[in-house]
């Protein structure tokens, strides 16, 4: 049996090697810790969990749902996206559909608008599904170097006007994974006269909209004056709500970039299981800000655990304003696989390398707050006990 050729063109899984590793330190009884993991450990929050038990029960959820998912789902969406970013007047039935959390969307976006010939405009680092899907569509993709000097945003002067030309999709994730970076709405109101220019589809990944520190809020693009004319944002609940496992999110934006997704869904999925619609309506429904604040308060409290004791080892750095993850400098003199094989081989820790998210992530390596204080802490004691701090030898 022969895989298609287009598997052969897909790279090689970022934690396959890391794996490997993990597997024959656990057979060897070393206590690994992994933060590797960007899945939160804590529950679904028990209201959202109660609309489902009931749900569940009730046939008339039994049957196929709505392709672009339920009327009273994009109604809530709407509302809340009125409620949450101040973007008034979403049209349910053409600028709102439901996905199988963001990551399908993201991908059938690509087979919607790419196919060969054509440029994406992606981060690097970035999120690899970017990467991935291009190549799945038949595209070429340009990447966009997120680097520290820029705050972690992409120089849309360094896109060489011939690339600007044939790119299709333009894609920017903020709050950003990996680098735990933020944007503002000059910088997206600079991108959406961009994607004007060049008749791009600007498309915001906004997994963590809502994973945020110290009182921030996120914006969304759909906010930039005309930005609804060239931008469709990708949400989800996987993160904001601990419901990865449930697998609902929706896009929202620009009505062709809705029509083109909606295609290629309705003939590939058939929705989102209507008891899970009903219970991701009851999180967008509660105005309960108490319930948020406490998931965020539980990363904030890793994300000072983390700071304060890499700081302590000598790290020049700050703490993220969002996301559920510290972008972390590699010690001078070491690569990122150098040194990340060093945290495991040493100390049993493991963390993705900076370059597996893409070649302007060499130099960094990336810490998940989604393991418990206790453990973190144990962590950081690892790295002292070692000897391992930012200046080595
Ligand atoms: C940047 C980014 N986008 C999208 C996703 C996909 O999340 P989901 O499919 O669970 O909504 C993730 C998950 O880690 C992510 O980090």
């Amino acid at each position: 049996m022969q895989f298609a050729k287009r598997l052969e063109k897909i790279p090689p899984y970022l934690f396959a090697e890391i794996n490997r590793k993990q597997n024959e330190l656990v057979s060897q009884g070393v206590d690994i810790i992994n933060m590797g993991v960007g899945d939160p450990d804590k529950p679904t929050p028990v209201h959202i969990l109660q609309v489902m038990h009931e749900a569940i029960d009730d046939a008339s959820n039994h049957n196929y749902p709505p392709y672009q998912g339920t009327q009273e789902f994009r109604e809530a969406v709407a509302k809340w996206m009125e409620r949450r970013f101040g973007v008034m007047g979403l049209n349910p039935n053409t600028e709102i559909i439901s996905s199988v959390g963001s990551k399908e969307a993201i991908h059938n976006t690509f087979l919607a608008f790419v196919e060969a010939g054509d440029y994406t405009l992606i981060p690097d680092p970035g999120y690899p599904v970017y990467r991935t899907s291009t190549i799945f569509a038949g595209g070429e993709f340009f990447t966009m170097p997120l680097k520290a000097e820029n705050d972690f945003l992409p120089d849309l002067s360094a896109i060489p006007e011939e690339v600007a030309q044939k790119a299709k999709l333009l894609w920017i994730n903020y709050p950003n994974n990996p680098t735990g970076a933020i944007a503002n709405l000059e910088f997206f109101t600079e991108l959406v006269a961009f994607c004007k220019q060049y008749n791009i589809l600007l498309c915001h990944d906004h997994a963590y909209s809502e994973m945020a520190y110290d009182g921030y809020k996120p914006p969304s693009v759909l906010q930039v004056p005309g930005g609804k004319d060239i931008a469709i944002e990708f949400h989800s609940l996987s993160k904001s709500y601990n419901m990865t496992g449930w697998r609902i999110g929706f896009v929202a934006g620009n009505a062709t970039g809705i029509k083109g997704l909606t295609q290629v869904k309705s003939n590939i999925d058939s929705g989102v299981f209507k008891a899970i619609q009903k219970a991701a309506i009851a999180a967008y429904s509660s105005t309960n800000e108490a319930e948020p604040q406490a998931v965020m308060a539980v990363y904030q409290k890793r994300r000072d655990i983390i700071v304060q004791g890499l700081r302590s080892l000598g790290w020049p750095i700050q703490p993220p304003k969002a996301t559920l993850y510290v972008w972390v400098p590699v010690p001078p003199g070491y690569s990122s696989a150098e040194f990340v094989t060093l945290l495991l081989d040493k100390c049993g820790i493991i963390v993705p390398p900076g370059h597996g998210y893409g070649a302007a992530g060499e130099g960094f390596f990336r810490i998940a707050l989604t393991i418990a204080d206790e453990r973190l802490q144990a962590g950081i004691q690892r790295l002292k006990d070692a000897g391992i701090r930012y200046t080595m030898g």
